[in-house]
């Protein structure tokens, strides 16, 4: 793992971190899951800010509480790795086409055109390349600076912030938006309250929200709001996505089933959601 030490924290002891998290993941991979559970247990105690993600890993094998959403350390570390071949591994291997949908969906039910666009979580900035021409002007937020050197390279956003997109909602002195996406994720975040009520606090009243979710039917959930999946990512149920969303102030203008994208050669089923802020 690559550095995973930082000025605010105790500095982590990294070979018996690596030792352990190897191990968790060899349990893990050899199905015995209560094995891994301890050494995820041990990765937790040498690193408290979980940049392996075994906070995520332990919910996917069933053990240990889910946790409200993937850790920032994580989600950094793991988008940081994975900058440079992001797009080839997302587009080409795994026929990931979002943004495209959501521009399809856009020019049915909201044309716009905008003047401010946020994009939450915007990664190497697809849905900025494919919404340009519908954006006057269009802000990126992403938790991964990895991610947004390559974004910056390609000369589409108006402005870059590093940070966490509920942070970035409630904190930014920002001029407030006519139009949010959050493309593929919501994968990332448990809890949607905060996101959506902060989504509602910087956008103008008539605003569009549009975003994707892995979003697994009712019967599926058992009562869950959401859990983690087996390959680490979130999945929502269809009824608290449409409950937190209308709380937050947003009426939906469109609720569409989609693939989100392939894993193993499976579609991974998901919605694409269109919302007005009242
Ligand atoms: C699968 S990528 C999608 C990127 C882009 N939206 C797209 O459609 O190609 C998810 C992105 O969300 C970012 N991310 C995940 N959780 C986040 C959070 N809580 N705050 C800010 N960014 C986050 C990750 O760093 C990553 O770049």
């Amino acid at each position: 793992m690559s550095d995973v030490s930082d000025e605010h924290t105790a500095p982590i002891d990294e070979e018996a971190l690596a030792e352990a998290y190897n191990r968790a993941l060899a349990l893990e991979k050899s199905g015995d899951f209560d094995a891994a559970a301890i050494a995820y247990a041990e990765v937790l105690r040498l690193d408290p800010a979980d940049h392996g993600g075994a906070a995520v890993r332990l919910a996917s094998m069933g053990r240990g509480e889910t946790p409200p959403k993937a850790p920032d350390a994580y989600v950094t570390t793991l988008f940081d790795q994975h900058a440079g071949d992001f797009e080839s591994i997302l587009v080409d291997q795994l026929g990931y086409d979002v943004p495209l949908l959501v521009r399809e969906a856009l020019l049915v039910h909201a044309p716009g055109p905008y003047g401010r666009m946020l994009d939450l979580g915007c990664g190497t900035g697809l849905s900025g390349e494919t919404l340009r021409d519908m954006a006057g002007h269009i802000t990126g937020v992403d938790l991964s600076e990895t991610m947004l050197e390559v974004t910056d390279e390609k000369d589409v956003y108006d402005a870059l912030y590093a940070g966490e997109a509920v942070d970035f909602l409630e904190n930014a002195d920002v001029e407030p938006f006519d139009l949010i996406t959050a493309t593929d994720v919501l994968p990332y975040l448990g809890h949607l309250e905060a996101f959506f009520a902060g989504a509602a606090s910087c956008t103008v009243a008539g605003a569009i929200l549009a975003f994707s979710s892995e979003t697994l039917p009712d019967e599926t959930m058992k009562g869950r709001a959401f859990m983690v999946g087996p390959h680490q990512r979130f999945a929502h149920a269809e009824s608290y996505v449409r409950e937190t969303l209308a709380a937050g102030g947003f009426a939906c203008l469109c609720f569409e089933p989609i693939t989100v994208r392939h894993e193993m050669g499976q579609p991974v089923p998901g919605h694409l959601v269109l919302a007005r802020r009242q």
